[in-house]
C-alpha cells in the first residue's frame, strides 16, 4: 500500500461452498482515482466489490481501506467505518420509497448529533449540486430513473466520503442520463478527488476511466 493509495486488496479469495468466486485478486486503487472493472456476467465483480467495500469477508486475504484493515472488524465496526468512510452507488438506487428525495439523502446522518433543520440543509445542498434543488420533497416513485441515480449519489456523498462504490450505476438508464451520470462520477473524481471504483458492462463509459480492470472467471486478467 503506497501512501497515495485509498484502497488496496491482497490476495483475496471469495469460495461458495466449492465454488470459488474471486480468485486470488491482488490491486490498489489510489486516493483520488477513476477505476472501472469489467468483465463477463457472473465473473465476480459483485463480489469483488463487496468484499473489497466491507460488506462482505473473503475466505482468504486482506484488504486495506482508507488507511484501515479491515479484515479483522466486527460488524459494528465495520458498518461505522463504512458509513463515515465509503459511499455505494447501486443499479436498482436503492431508495427508501417513503422518504422524501431530502430524506433519502440525509438517512446516513441520522445516527449523528444533528438536528433535523441541520440534516435538511446538508442534504439540500447536495441535491442542488446534483441540480435537484427543485425536487427535495418528492418521493422517489415522483422521479426519473436518472434522478433517483443522482439522489442515490447524493446520499452517497453526505459524509465526505474518499471513495465510492458503484455496482453499475447507469444499468437501468438509457444511455444519455448514463453518460450524465458517468460525467458527475468524473467531475466528483477529478474536482473534488473522490476515488471511484464502477462495475459497468458498458464499454463506451469504461473509456472514460482512469484505468481498466478486467476480470474474467474470478481472477483479474489486466
Ligand atoms: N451468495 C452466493 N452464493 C453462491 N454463489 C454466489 C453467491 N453470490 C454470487 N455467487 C456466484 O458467484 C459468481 C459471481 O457473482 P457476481 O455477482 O460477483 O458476478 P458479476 O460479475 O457481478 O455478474 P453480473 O455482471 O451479472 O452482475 C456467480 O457465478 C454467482 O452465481
Ligand atoms: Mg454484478
Amino acid at each position: 500500500m503506497t501512501k497515495s493509495s485509498i484502497l488496496s486488496g491482497t490476495e483475496l479469495s471469495k469460495k461458495y461452498g466449492d465454488l470459488e468466486v474471486v480468485k486470488n485478486v491482488s490491486l490498489v486503487i489510489d486516493a483520488g482515482e477513476f477505476v472501472c472493472l469489467v468483465g463477463k456476467s457472473g465473473c465476480g465483480k459483485t463480489t469483488l466489490l463487496s468484499i473489497l467495500s466491507g460488506l462482505e469477508k473473503p475466505t482468504k486475504g486482506q484488504v486495506i481501506l482508507n488507511g484501515k484493515e479491515i479484515d479483522g472488524a466486527s460488524e459494528d465496526e465495520l458498518a461505522l467505518f463504512r458509513r463515515e468512510n465509503v459511499g455505494f452507488i447501486f443499479q436498482s438506487f436503492n431508495l427508501i420509497p417513503t422518504l422524501s428525495a431530502w430524506e433519502n439523502v440525509a438517512l446516513p446522518l441520522f445516527p449523528l448529533k444533528m438536528t433535523n433543520e441541520q440534516r435538511r440543509k446538508r442534504a439540500t445542498e447536495l441535491l442542488g449540486k446534483m441540480e435537484l434543488g427543485h425536487r427535495i420533497e418528492h418521493l422517489p416513485s415522483a422521479l426519473s430513473g436518472g434522478e433517483k441515480q443522482r439522489v442515490a449519489i447524493a446520499r452517497a456523498l453526505i459524509n465526505n466520503p474518499k471513495i465510492i462504490f458503484a455496482d453499475e450505476p447507469t444499468g437501468n438508464l438509457d444511455s444519455s442520463t448514463g453518460e450524465a451520470i458517468m460525467d458527475i462520477l468524473n467531475k466528483l473524481h477529478k474536482d473534488e478527488g473522490v476515488a471511484v471504483l464502477m462495475v459497468t458492462h458498458e464499454a463506451e463509459l469504461a473509456k472514460t476511466a482512469n484505468r481498466l480492470i478486467r476480470m474474467k472467471d474470478g481472477e483479474v486478467v489486466s
